[in-house]
């Protein structure tokens, strides 16, 4: 069975934007895949975090992987740090991956802004952390946003790099799992911005942790322009507003957006707005109360965290001590 592994970090706010392009499609792949899903803490201290935020994020990434049905079962939920051969792989792939191939990371250079000498090295050598992360288990299938293909490209190299200096077939060339139209969640404040954590207004994203009421509150107060929705998906085009609301009631409700449109074409956001309230509601309202049920109970979350731990190490340990030996480095015995 092919293997799939993702990741999410826990830096706070899990959004309708996370579900919707990722933590969603995590839930169908596990009855296709062996899947392996990580709250990505290393990666997360690249830049700064708070030490208690960053214990309460992980369990909180733990959680919604749960409360959007990943089965702990079936599957492996796990902290990135946890699990010492990530940290032992993404050394050997620092010396794998060339400079230039870093410094084109379209990522590491919205990150570190214009203050660059100042960004720390872990931000800059990320990518290798991250063809680590999946190249630990042999991966072959990695279901992502479109922000993070660059990042697989760069796994690809890396694999191939290695494959090829040591003369093996170790690593596998992972494919990336891109999922259908609109899982691009614009803020509910500004459609031309992301979705994102960390954006000052709480009103311009929808929560994993926020409740029915204020699921229709934050949709009430959304932004959207004056005009009827429109018949054709080229008239969305100059109203980004417009556009995301009708792409998150097709993401929500399974379907295209203009399967949307032919049901709502001509409607106000009087009429909108309210059927786009309720289908939130019923979709991730029930998520968010299952947040809350887990919150109130971290020991469950934490042994899930155990429990996957235990099994993700089992499962890289053969791999690297495979690399290892590849290497070079003399194996303890
Ligand atoms: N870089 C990813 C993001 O920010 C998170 C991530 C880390 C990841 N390691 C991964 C995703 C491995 C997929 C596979 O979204």
């Amino acid at each position: 069975m092919s293997r799939i592994f993702s990741g999410v970090q826990p830096t706070g706010n899990l959004h309708l934007g996370n579900y919707l392009g990722a933590i969603r499609n995590f839930v169908g792949l596990q009855d296709n895949y062996e899947c392996i899903y990580c709250a990505v803490n290393m990666h997360a201290i690249t830049v700064w975090q708070d030490p208690e935020d960053l214990r309460n994020n992980t369990r909180e990434v733990a959680a919604a992987y749960l409360a959007a049905g990943v089965d702990p079962k079936r599957s492996i939920i796990f902290a990135q740090s946890s699990v010492s051969a990530h940290a032992e792989l993404a050394w050997i792939f620092n010396c794998v991956a060339r400079l230039g191939w870093l410094n084109r990371m379209t990522q590491f250079k919205e990150k570190a802004g214009k203050n660059r000498e100042n960004a720390s090295v872990g931000l800059y050598a990320y990518p290798n952390l991250m063809a680590a992360d999946i190249l630990a288990y042999k991966a072959t299938h990695v279901p992502v946003g479109e922000d993070q293909k660059q990042h697989l490209e760069l796994t690809r190299d890396i694999a191939q790099k290695f494959n090829k200096d040591y003369g093996t077939e170790t690593f596998p060339l992972v494919e990336p799992l891109i999922f259908g139209e609109a899982t691009r969640v614009m803020s509910l404040r500004d459609g031309s911005k992301k979705m994102s954590k960390s954006d000052p207004s709480d009103y311009s994203r929808i929560t994993f942790t926020d409740d029915r009421d204020s699921i229709a509150m934050k949709l009430r107060k959304a932004r959207t322009d004056p005009d009827p929705l429109p018949a054709k998906l080229e008239e969305l085009d100059n109203r980004p507003e417009a556009a995301n609301l009708v792409g998150i009631y097709a993401a929500l409700a399974d379907m295209t957006r203009q399967q949307v449109l032919d049901e709502f074409s001509g409607a106000a956001f009087s009429t909108f707005k309210p059927a786009l309230t309720d289908l939130a509601v019923e979709k991730f309202g029930p998520i968010g109360e299952e947040m809350k049920r887990l919150r109130a109970d971290p020991g469950h979350v934490d042994s899930v965290l155990k429990d996957g731990a235990e099994r993700a190490s089992a499962l890289a340990a053969p791999v690297l001590a495979e690399v290892k030996d590849i290497v070079g480095f003399l194996l303890a015995r």
